[in-house]
């Protein structure tokens, strides 16, 4: 399974703040947003990933994910030229999704909550299709909303409607196998001209084969382009690692409790950003997987 992140867009709602910097560079508490779309799918055992963004802000994410060998994970780079809608992303992608399934995910999506991450490995599992995931909102107009039947299975996609049939929004993280290439090459502009995300998945549902997914509870999704929701995810991140002391999206952690890296890479990279809370937070982690070895060493010998 391969994974996407779509890191392009204007970030009009966004402006002045992404005038000048991409929006999924743009700092949730304590880490930019697109650390909390990549940790969803680190958490679901995805290692290989396309980073897709405008030119201009691509060496920007290089610079920051590098080719992703740090954190045990393969990252590429595509450009998008112009924002042309979601959709463009399986054209952009075709040569790096090849012949298998892919995942793609929105770099201004955060899910937090380990339930996230479970409802994805599991539907990467089943997928048959495309699986949506969808959670109920109080401002349907502004999602793409999908339409549920008693048993749960949709029964109609529309984007931003301005008369929603119902709260159902779909969230911006979707599993596809491999015709969603040919699908997106099918799908011909909207009338606000964008390649939609919503018309890809409404040709799998007339296929019979788009499942949705409700998020659990457990799971809070924020969709971070507007500044309130921006701000709204970053108090929510700050109050998450403050109850739990522990860090959210960390990457190095994730990467290290996967078994992508091993404990002397997050050595390095906490001793590299030794001056923040996130380097001081990495250093914790060593001392503690430390302390873990030896006493379940201690307790094998005894
Ligand atoms: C996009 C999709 C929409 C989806 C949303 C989730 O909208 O077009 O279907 O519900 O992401 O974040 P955007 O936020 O790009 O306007």
């Amino acid at each position: 399974m391969k994974g996407i992140i779509l890191a392009g867009g204007s970030g009009q709602r966004l402006h002045p703040l992404t005038c000048a910097v991409n929006k999924q560079l743009l700092p949730v508490y304590d880490k930019p947003l697109i650390y909390y779309p990549l940790s969803v799918l680190m958490l679901a055992g995805i290692r290989e990933i396309l980073v897709i963004s405008s030119p201009r802000c691509l060496p920007q994410f290089q610079a920051l994910l590098g080719d992703g060998a740090p954190l045990g994970l393969g990252i590429s780079y595509a450009g998008q030229e112009r924002p042309r809608g979601l959709a463009e992303a399986f054209l952009i992608g075709r040569d790096f999704i090849g012949k298998g399934a892919c995942t793609l995910v929105l770099g201004d999506n955060i899910f937090l909550g380990a339930g996230a991450a479970r409802q994805l490995k599991r539907a990467i599992t089943s997928n048959a299709g495309a699986t949506v995931f969808a959670r109920e909102v109080s401002d349907p107009e502004n999602y793409g909303i999908v339409e549920l039947d008693r048993r749960g299975r949709a029964t109609s996609l529309v984007e931003k409607p301005a008369h929603p049939r119902s709260n159902w929004a779909v969230t911006g993280l979707y599993v596809y196998d491999n015709r969603v290439t040919e699908i997106a090459a099918g799908v011909r502009p909207s009338a606000r001209g964008e390649l939609e995300i919503t018309d890809v998945n409404r040709v799998y549902l007339e296929r019979g084969c788009l499942d949705a997914v409700r998020l659990g509870q457990d799971v809070t999704w924020l969709d971070a382009g507007t500044p309130e929701r921006l701000l709204d995810a970053g108090l929510l991140v700050q109050e998450a690692e403050r109850r739990e002391d522990r860090k959210v999206a960390c990457l190095e952690e994730i990467a290290f409790r996967q078994g992508f890296i091993d404990l002397a890479a997050v050595e390095g990279r906490a001793a590299a950003l030794a001056d923040s809370a996130y380097g001081q937070y990495l250093t914790r982690l060593v001392a503690e997987a430390r302390e873990d070895a030896q006493t379940s060493g201690g307790r094998a010998a005894a």
